[in-house]
């Protein structure tokens, strides 16, 4: 009796939960919902999601502005304007909101903050999509992030052979630790989520080889 009441008491409490309070969790496998840890960049070809930003993180990171002002402190910056290269790409994270464009698109500043970004666009360089989890069905906040190292526009502004490993791993090695940008400090953990995509060039765009990893970054504001 004691046991069956603790049973409805629980399930009340779950019931009472306010509809927009957020899953408490860094992310959910979006294979698990329908989804694919490579976005969408053509037909049958799209880029690894390999680095995700922990539903966990400090809620302000999670915003568009919050994750524009965490890329600048790890050396991005916003989209060169004058040139223009790639169309958005899209993904599945597997909530229930199906197929949906990137929220934004930051690109690595190669330290002069008007220039920085066009430079990037002429030599070459890292750069990454952002994707949001928050669908019903796995409404984490999380934030998937398409990392990739590119030729310079000369080249034809592909990825660089190993470039998505590559751009994930210098990402994340910019990423880990303190950093700080316009007043707000971070503090960066990473956990590797080994062999969530499999390894190869299957669907991969460009046909460049990933080792399957991704790695989670958890952001706390000090
Ligand atoms: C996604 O982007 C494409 C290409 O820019 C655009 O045609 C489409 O309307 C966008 N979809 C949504 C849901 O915004
Ligand atoms: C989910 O994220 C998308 C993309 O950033 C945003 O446009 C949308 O408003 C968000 N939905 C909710 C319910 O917050």
């Amino acid at each position: 009796m004691l046991f069956l009441s603790l049973l409805v008491f629980g399930a009340s409490l779950v019931h009472a939960r306010p509809a927009q309070t957020r899953a408490a969790s860094a992310f959910v496998d979006p294979t698990t919902g329908g989804g694919s840890w490579l976005d969408v960049a053509g037909t049958g070809v799209g880029e690894p999601m390999n680095v995700v930003i922990s539903g966990l993180s400090s809620p302000a990171v999670l915003t568009d502005d919050g994750i524009t002002n965490f890329a600048r402190a790890i050396g991005f910056s916003t989209e060169c304007f004058d040139i223009h290269l790639g169309a958005p790409q899209s993904a599945n994270l597997g909530d229930g909101n199906g197929q949906v464009n990137q929220t934004v698109e930051l690109r690595q500043d190669f330290g002069s903050s008007s220039i920085g970004t066009c430079l990037e666009s002429l030599i070459g360089g890292n750069h990454f999509r952002v994707f949001r989890q928050n669908g019903t069905m796995a409404d984490t906040g999380a934030l998937f992030l398409a990392v990739s190292k590119e030729e310079n526009v000369a080249e034809g502004h592909t990825i660089v052979a190993n470039g998505y490993n590559i751009g994930r791993d210098n990402l994340v090695s910019a990423a880990v630790g303190t950093t700080s940008f316009d007043g707000v400090t971070y503090s960066t953990t990473s956990e590797t989520l080994t062999g969530v995509m499999p390894a190869g060039t299957d669907g991969v765009n460009h046909g460049i080889a990933i080792d399957g990893n991704a790695i989670l970054l958890t952001v706390q504001i000090d």
